[in-house]
């Protein structure tokens, strides 16, 4: 036995050092220590050893299974080595080829939008909230004054998860959820940015789209309060030369009612396409917040007053930049949103 444990070896030693790839060596490895190896053939024959025999060799036995796991260790890590140290000589790195440049991202010309908005609102004194954008038909529609199978309601084609729970058609809503949160403090100055829903899709309206909603609260506020608001809003963001008119109009959940409009800004108020002719372009809704309205948030009508509006962000930006398809806005292509 002590002379097939060395022949073993000597076999063996030799074979690893033959070996020439990663494959063959753990081929050589099964085939000497696995289950059917040679090593554990050998093995097998110890019970026919005396008592006095077996410890001596079963050492042996040991010490070679440990120097060929060893030699077949270091013969694996010698080709490993031998080709990495191939592949070095083999490749050439060029460092004079041009670099691949990270294009940089920038904010979406709508987020710029809302900021600019933002902006011009804060540095008035409002505060800036946002509601949800799944809302509940109570705070949609009917905290706005629009009961169930009011006929205004389909003025806003909307998407229902549940007869209860829609995506929100308009960031009205969240006047009551502010309204419930504030009262009874005074004023309420907010504005309330973010995405609304309707079940439109065309080239100027989309399915999802953002509005800014504006709410103001406190004793005496007046009509002309909204009008100035709204002026220094619409100089500050398209200039100070700009102009508006307020034209009557009807929301359940205001009060007088008026839409308001501005110089038309591709013609200067001459008339043109856009404004097919009339020299005025309508940008936002707005009125005295209705007395039912201000009930369902708490307040007294007969102690405060308020003024709302909203206003479309996609529309703001379409005429501040020329962009004639709202739909450019939310295709992602790049050619597009680097000019912003
Ligand atoms: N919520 C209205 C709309 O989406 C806009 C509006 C807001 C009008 C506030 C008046 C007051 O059409």
């Amino acid at each position: 036995m002590r002379e097939k444990l060395a022949a073993l070896r000597e076999k063996a030693v030799e074979q690893i050092r033959a070996a020439d790839s990663l494959d063959a060596l753990s081929a050589l490895r099964s085939s000497l220590m696995g289950k059917k190896g040679e090593l554990t053939q050998i093995l097998r024959h110890m019970g026919g050893l005396t008592a006095a025999e077996r410890p001596a060799l079963g050492q042996l036995a040991n010490e070679l299974r440990d120097q060929l796991e060893d030699a077949l260790t270091a013969a694996a890590k010698g080709l490993r080595d031998a080709a990495y140290q191939r592949q070095l000589g083999e490749e050439t790195l060029d460092v004079t080829l041009p670099g691949r440049r990270d294009e940089g991202g920038s904010r979406h010309p709508l987020c710029q939008t809302m900021d600019e908005v933002e902006d011009i609102f804060i540095s008035m004194g409002f505060g800036v909230e946002e509601g949800f954008e799944v809302e509940t038909d109570y705070y949609n529609f009917e905290a706005m004054n629009l009961p169930k199978n009011h006929p205004a309601r389909d003025m806003q084609d909307s998407f229902y998860i549940t007869d209860d729970i829609l995506l929100r058609t308009h960031t009205s809503p969240t006047q009551t959820r502010v309204m419930e949160k504030m009262c009874p403090r005074t004023p309420v100055k907010v504005i309330i940015p973010g995405k609304v829903y309707r079940r439109d899709d065309d080239a100027t309206h989309s399915p999802m789209f953002h509005q800014v909603e504006g709410l103001v609260i406190d004793r005496g506020i007046r009509f002309s309060d909204l009008k100035g608001t709204l002026l220094a809003f619409i100089r500050r963001f398209y200039g100070q030369e700009q102009e508006i008119r307020l034209r009557p109009s009807y929301f359940p959940f205001t009060e007088p009612s008026a839409e308001v409009d501005m110089r038309c800004v591709m013609c200067g108020g001459a008339g043109c396409r856009t404004c097919k002719g009339t020299g005025w372009l309508e940008i936002l809704g707005s009125g005295m917040v209705h007395p039912k309205v201000l009930r369902m948030g708490g307040y007294d009508p007969a102690l405060v007053t308020g003024f709302a509006f909203g206003v479309g962000v996609e529309r703001l930006a379409m005429l501040k930049y020329g962009v004639d398809d709202l739909r450019l806005f939310f295709e992602n292509d790049a050619r597009f949103l680097r000019q912003f």
